[in-house]
Parts: C-alpha cells; sequence; structure tokens
C-alpha cells in the first residue's frame, strides 16, 4: 500500500508529538489538523515534512477540505472530561468526530485509518469515556470500506504525560493526600512503544481490521503509582486510599471543580465510572510485534521533579536499571 502523506488529528498532543517525530524518521508528510497553530506550532513547526493546519475539525466540510490528498488518516483525538456532565462533549469528541471522518474518508477515498482508542473502551461499559470510545472503534471497524486498526493502550507515559505528571504536580500541594479509586489496575506502557507500534503496523495488512492491546511489562494499583510518583518527587506523603463510597463523593465534588477550562478536572464521576474496568490486558500485542514494552521504572524518574536524596536514589536506580 502507497502511503506518502498521512493526516493526523489530535497530533498536536502528548502521543501526536511523539508520533510525529517517529513518522517524520520513516520519511511520511504529516498533515497534523489542529484547533489552535499558535499554541503547538514551537513543538512541531521545525520537523520537516510536518504541516501545522488550524481549521475546525468537527466542521464536516473543512475535515475533508483539509484531509485531501492524504493517503491515510490518524485519529488521536480524545478528553478525560468534559465541560459538562450529560456525555455531550464525550459524544462530540469522539463519536461525531468518528462519523464526519468516516464520511471524509470515503469522499476523498482514503482507506486506511488508525484509530486510538483505550483498553476498556466499550459501547456498554460504565463512563461516557468508555462508552464513547467503544462506539467511535465499533463505527470504524463497521465501515468495511476502511482499512482500520484500533490502539487500545493503558495509561501512556512519558515526559510532558498527564498521569505521573498530574499526580506529582497534586502530590506538591497536599502533605496528606486522599486517593480514590486506590485499588483500580493499570499497566503504564510508554509512549514510545505506543508510537512505534503504530508505525509498524501503519501499512502492514496483517493489521487491518485489528484492535490491539497496549501494555507495559508490569500491573500495578493507583496506590502503587502514586506512592511511586511521591517516591520519584522525594516528596514524603501520607497517601490514604479511600473507601469506594468516598472515592465516588470525592469524584461528586470535584465534577464542580471551577478551574476545569483552564486546567481540566484533577478527578470526575466519570473517571471514577472509568476505574471500575481495569486498565489492564488479556493479552498484549507488542509481543507479536516483536517491540518489548519499556518499565515505568526505567524512565519515569528521569522526568520528575528532581528534589531531595530519595529522588536521587530512584534517579540513580533508573540509570542503572535495577
Ligand atoms: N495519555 C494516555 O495516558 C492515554 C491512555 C489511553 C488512551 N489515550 C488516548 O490517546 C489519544 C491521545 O492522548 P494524549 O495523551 O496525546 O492526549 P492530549 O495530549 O490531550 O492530546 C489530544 C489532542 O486532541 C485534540 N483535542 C482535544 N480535545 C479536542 C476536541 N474537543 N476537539 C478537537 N480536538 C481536540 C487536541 O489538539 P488541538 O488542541 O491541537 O486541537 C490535543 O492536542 C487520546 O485519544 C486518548 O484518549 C491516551
Amino acid at each position: 500500500m502507497q502511503i506518502r502523506t498521512i493526516g493526523i488529528l489530535g497530533g498536536t498532543g502528548f502521543v501526536g508529538r511523539t508520533l510525529a517525530n517517529r513518522l517524520i524518521q520513516d520519511g511520511y508528510r504529516l498533515r497534523v489538523l489542529t484547533r489552535n497553530r499558535e499554541a503547538h506550532r514551537e513543538n512541531l513547526i521545525l520537523l520537516p515534512g510536518l504541516d501545522l493546519v488550524q481549521t475546525n475539525i468537527h466542521n464536516p466540510e473543512l475535515l475533508a477540505h483539509h484531509l485531501s490528498g492524504c493517503d491515510a488518516v490518524i485519529n488521536l483525538v480524545g478528553i478525560l472530561n468534559e465541560r459538562g456532565r450529560n456525555g455531550a462533549g464525550f459524544r462530540a469528541a469522539h463519536v461525531e468526530l468518528v462519523r464526519n471522518l468516516i464520511t471524509a474518508c470515503r469522499e476523498k477515498a482514503i482507506r486506511r485509518v488508525m484509530q486510538m482508542s483505550a483498553l476498556g473502551a466499550d459501547a456498554a461499559g460504565p463512563s461516557h469515556y468508555l462508552r464513547t470510545k467503544g462506539e467511535a472503534e465499533d463505527l470504524l471497524h463497521g465501515a468495511t470500506d476502511l482499512l482500520v486498526t484500533s490502539y487500545r493502550p493503558s495509561v501512556i507515559f512519558g515526559a510532558g504525560d498527564s498521569f505521573f505528571n498530574r499526580f506529582a504536580g497534586l502530590l506538591r500541594f497536599a502533605p496528606v493526600f486522599p486517593l480514590a479509586c486506590a485499588n483500580a489496575r493499570f499497566a503504564p506502557v510508554f509512549v514510545e512503544d505506543v508510537a512505534e507500534a503504530m508505525a509498524r503496523t501503519l501499512r502492514d495488512p496483517d493489521y487491518f481490521g485489528k484492535r490491539l492491546q497496549l501494555c507495559g511489562p508490569s500491573v500495578y494499583t493507583l496506590e502503587q503509582l502514586v506512592r511511586y510518583t511521591a517516591g520519584c518527587t522525594g516528596l514524603r506523603r501520607i497517601i490514604v486510599p479511600l473507601p469506594d463510597l468516598l472515592s465516588r463523593i470525592q469524584a461528586a465534588l470535584l465534577d464542580f471543580w471551577p478551574f476545569g477550562a483552564f486546567i481540566g478536572k484533577p478527578f470526575s464521576t466519570d473517571n471514577y465510572l472509568s476505574t471500575k474496568v481495569d486498565s489492564i490486558c488479556t493479552g498484549n500485542d507488542f509481543d507479536a510485534l516483536g517491540i518489548r514494552p519499556t518499565a515505568l521504572e526505567a524512565v519515569v524518574p528521569s522526568y520528575l521533579s528532581h528534589t531531595g536524596t530519595r529522588a536521587r536514589y530512584y534517579r540513580y536506580r533508573s540509570h542503572t536499571g535495577q
């Protein structure tokens, strides 16, 4: 299959920046569509062969227009929280966008589509996030004239991630840290491994129609991950796992977090409901791809804050591979 130019939606974010770097290495031309070119130009504009185009991807005509001439499309758009609480924001960002994307691909004769989904995505899932991610996947895989691969990672780590960095930021302000959903399980996966999996499967017909599960090498509870984060940052914190009812109450209170429009919500009822499904793989597709997933201990200490002796100890261990 001949692929030269790839259109990317959501390509300015954490995963998108790593993926763009990886695909440029393979010689592809990239057209990244963004809502705000100025906000992202410093991160991406210097990559050779990358065009950063400002547009409204929710407008079907503009979407089709800007994908014209692309040989493949990668959709990385995803939100963890919405402004309201009725699911309309999730539906617009995940489902309606994909519906328009399918129409645009047909109009512009683009057959190859790669969809970034998430472990646990399921049209019958417990949260708006998982349901709408699942519906989007199903819509794409139901479009049998397209060659679709969906990628279902656990939580993704790497410099600039929103998981470890977010917890590190929260821990800084809270000597006693009440932790909701402490027993939820994750298999954190390195952003460069995810990008590598996408690059390797881009043109491989064996992966058309597949939904790939992508997990790191180990499973942790949220409590273990937050304690590890505190260790990496050198902060001595008292972490208090909350029982289920208090987790739910904390989430309901934070639904009304007043700064959500600016810095996002630290936690929400929808996040709480998403943790009802463990974010772990039943079979890890990295194995078949010949990719050995990177352990978080080898990477995370290098980008969390460098303070205190404990942080230096964790950094030393990550360098020595212990
Ligand atoms: N990070 C993780 O741990 C993780 C785990 C599992 C799955 N995923 C999935 O992986 C994908 C990429 O994640 P990420 O961490 O790179 O996310 P991110 O950093 O938040 O980037 C997502 C990008 O999507 C665009 N976007 C966000 N909301 C949008 C909206 N309402 N309408 C149109 N565009 C919108 C933004 O681009 P512009 O601002 O340029 O328009 C943004 O740069 C998402 O689909 C996410 O659900 C992520």
